[in-house]
């Protein structure tokens, strides 16, 4: 057994706190040989309900879980953490879109990614997402200069896994069948969903689904608006589903190989995304923690008009922001 992982969650006693932290407990996130110690982080409001969700943690006896600490105090949180997972802030409600977001959320990545610079360990990775998680995440990693942009990633692997199922659904096969499904650009409706590269069963997927005026409408749509349907559906945002792709993201991020996989990171202009700002694009994982932007996929002028609109969104985005950087 290796010593133990201190990961930090933000807004720990929220609806995805909640489906999150038995299966981080569990061994889901970092593998079944390592420890974990929980430095969850809330709002004072929330502090009695965190408590609650500690006490719960102790009753499920995970042999995994070696501390839990729960805080209202960010330098607590984060401190000695290598891994911070910025979940707490506001979700949005019906009929808004994640951008109104914006300055309410924005500001709460700005103490802590101070913080995190602050206070984390040294082989820190922050992981965003809260909403717009994008913007948020180029907040916080503005705020500091020790850790360098490389360390923060904003979550799009819930839009990459609804595309992936979306896909296997229309094909009729197994999920495990679907890969190399990477959404570009800001997780908004502007998104960029790349079927076009993508395979099914070591094919390339517009020749197996054989309608690509499915691809081109129904299916971005779809995927672009489906953050809104589980609103409308559920009154709340999606959770278990959120939790289950911050797992996915982190276990991708942590396990080095040749899978394609996708994060919002920061652009250095790779498919015509604005440099500086947060973008979903393809990453493979070299070593645990560590990835590089693959740059050589191709893309045709429908897709490029997409790209170019998704990176103007982010680039709106950043100038709304300019006071928090
Ligand atoms: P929630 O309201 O159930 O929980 C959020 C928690 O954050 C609350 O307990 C709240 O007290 C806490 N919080 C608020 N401000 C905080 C602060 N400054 N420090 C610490 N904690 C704070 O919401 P949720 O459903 O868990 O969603 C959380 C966020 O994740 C929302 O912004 C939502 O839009 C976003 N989200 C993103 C994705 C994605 O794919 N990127 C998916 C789902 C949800
Ligand atoms: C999602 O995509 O489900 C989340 O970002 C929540 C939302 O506001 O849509």
């Amino acid at each position: 057994m290796s010593s133990a992982t201190t990961v930090a969650i933000t807004g720990a006693a929220g609806q995805i706190g909640y489906s999150l932290l038995p299966r981080i407990a569990a061994g889901e996130m970092f593998g079944p040989d390592r420890k974990i110690r929980l430095q969850l982080l809330e709002i004072p409001p929330a502090l009695d309900a965190l408590r609650g969700v500690a006490m719960e943690l102790q009753d499920c006896a995970f042999p995994l879980l070696e501390e839990v600490v729960t805080t209202t105090d960010p330098d607590v949180a984060f401190s000695g953490a290598s891994w911070c997972l910025l979940v707490g802030s506001k979700p949005r409600g019906p009929g808004m879109e994640r951008a109104d977001l914006l300055l309410e959320n924005g500001r709460i990545f700005v103490g802590q990614g101070s913080s995190i610079d602050a206070r984390a360990a040294a082989d820190c990775r922050v992981v965003v997402v809260g909403n717009p998680c994008n913007t948020n995440c180029m907040i916080a990693a503005a705020q500091g200069s020790r850790l360098g942009p490389e360390r923060y990633s904003a979550m799009m692997r819930l839009d990459q896994n609804r595309a992936t199922a979306l896909l296997a659904q229309k094909a009729g096969v197994a999920v495990e069948e679907v890969g190399d499904v990477i959404v570009y650009g800001n997780h908004s409706p502007s998104m960029y969903p790349d079927a076009a590269n993508a395979r099914i069963a070591g094919q390339p997927a517009p020749a197996v689904i054989g309608d690509s005026d499915w691809l081109r409408g129904e299916f971005l749509e779809t995927v672009g608006q489906r953050g809104a349907a589980i609103i409308a559906a559920r009154g709340l945002s999606s959770a278990a589903s959120a939790a289950n792709a911050l797992i996915d993201h982190v276990h991708a991020l942590n396990t080095p190989g040749k899978t394609l996989h996708g994060l919002a990171v920061c652009s250095r202009g790779e498919y015509g995304m604005p440099r500086g700002v947060w973008a979903g694009l393809p990453v493979r994982t070299s070593a645990p923690g560590v990835f590089a932007v693959v740059e050589d996929i191709e893309h045709d002028s429908f897709a490029r008009n997409a790209l170019e609109k998704t990176g103007a969104e982010l680039a709106h985005e950043r100038e709304l922001v300019a006071d928090f950087l």
